[in-house]
């Protein structure tokens, strides 16, 4: 018996960072999807497979025993056959790119706590996003569960920490254009160095941690009346905020002149440290938008808003 389950990659459009201290983010999920699938075997194993490596364990072994980046994985499929007398096998097949901030890991445990609890019965949303959530702190521990809630339930949405999502049902007259730094980052340690500067700098953290706060009230409205220009202008001043907390660096701030001067609007996407940055475009800048990045030998493509969210099948 298989079964079959595919999320969507993510944009943090507005909020990254300041979200896992209570502050409101935006987001909203793009067309690239991880698929994952799940069977059930006789033997009591579990085995992985994906492009960036493969897993072959026994079953009840302790989570913390477990070295590998597939380790999400392997706590889903042991929690789902803790009381049955079978294996799992889980086949992975990505479009996101990896570790670009871009959201693969999270739609990695949406996916699979989907494909895998399916194996034995029906399962709400709701449950497939808890145990998504559960599986991420196995590599990342302070998660704020945005990235996990848009792989879930798609389309563009407001996020908080404490009161969770709320779609924001204007569809916006937008494109992204995504560049790619190629530099690898970790969410765990950058969310840790801001924890530092945090730590440092309280007063400076919640006086930006205000300004955050008013910024992503102030674009709710804007995008309402799809004010793509203003929008584009709060972008811009999030990418400062981010700045100030020392997310960027050298190769991300030339990425991010040029999507500035060429669009509405760039910032960085998710951790930081490296990874994607992205731009705000519709259809009168879209193309030169991506022949600038490209011209300049950055890998990029354009984006569109997933409406979908996590498709099982
Ligand atoms: C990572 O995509 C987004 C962060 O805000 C972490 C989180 O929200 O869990 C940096």
């Amino acid at each position: 018996m298989k079964s079959k389950a595919s999320a969507p990659g993510k944009v943090i459009l507005f909020g990254e960072h300041f979200v896992v201290y209570g502050v409101k983010a935006i987001l909203c999920s793009i067309d690239k999807r991880v698929t994952v699938t799940a069977e059930k075997t006789n033997e009591r194993k579990i085995s992985i497979n994906s492009k960036i490596g493969k897993l072959d364990l026994e079953a009840d072994k302790s989570i913390f025993e477990i070295n590998s980046p597939l380790k999400p994985f392997y706590y889903l499929a042991n929690k789902a056959i803790k009381n049955e007398n079978s294996g799992i096998h889980i086949e992975i097949d990505s479009e996101i790119p990896l570790g670009a901030g871009l959201g693969s890991s999270s739609a990695c445990c949406v996916a699979g706590a989907a494909a895998i609890f399916k194996l034995f019965g029906e399962i709400s949303k709701e449950k497939i996003l808890e145990y998504a959530i559960e599986a991420e702190r196995t590599i990342f521990e302070n998660t704020s569960g945005a990235d996990c809630t848009v792989c879930t339930y798609g389309g563009i949405m407001e996020y908080d920490k404490n009161n969770g999502f709320k779609k924001i049902e204007d569809e916006p007259n937008f494109q992204l254009v995504i560049a790619n730094s190629n530099i690898e980052h970790s969410t765990q340690s950058m969310v840790s160095n801001v924890k530092e500067f945090e730590n440092k700098n309280k007063e400076k953290f919640s006086e930006l941690s205000e300004l955050e706060s008013k910024l992503v009230e102030d674009v709710l409205k804007l995008v309402k009346e799809n004010k793509i220009d203003e929008i584009g202008e709060k972008i811009n001043q999030n990418q400062k905020y981010l700045e100030i907390i020392g997310i960027s660096n050298n190769e991300l701030t030339k990425m991010i002149k040029i999507g500035q001067e060429s669009s509405f609007g760039a910032k960085i996407t998710g951790s930081g440290g490296g990874g994607c940055i992205f731009t705000l475009t519709n259809e009168s800048n879209l193309q030169q938008v991506l022949k600038k990045f490209k011209d300049s030998n950055y890998e990029c493509f354009s984006s569109k808003i997933d409406f979908k969210g996590l498709n099982t099948f």
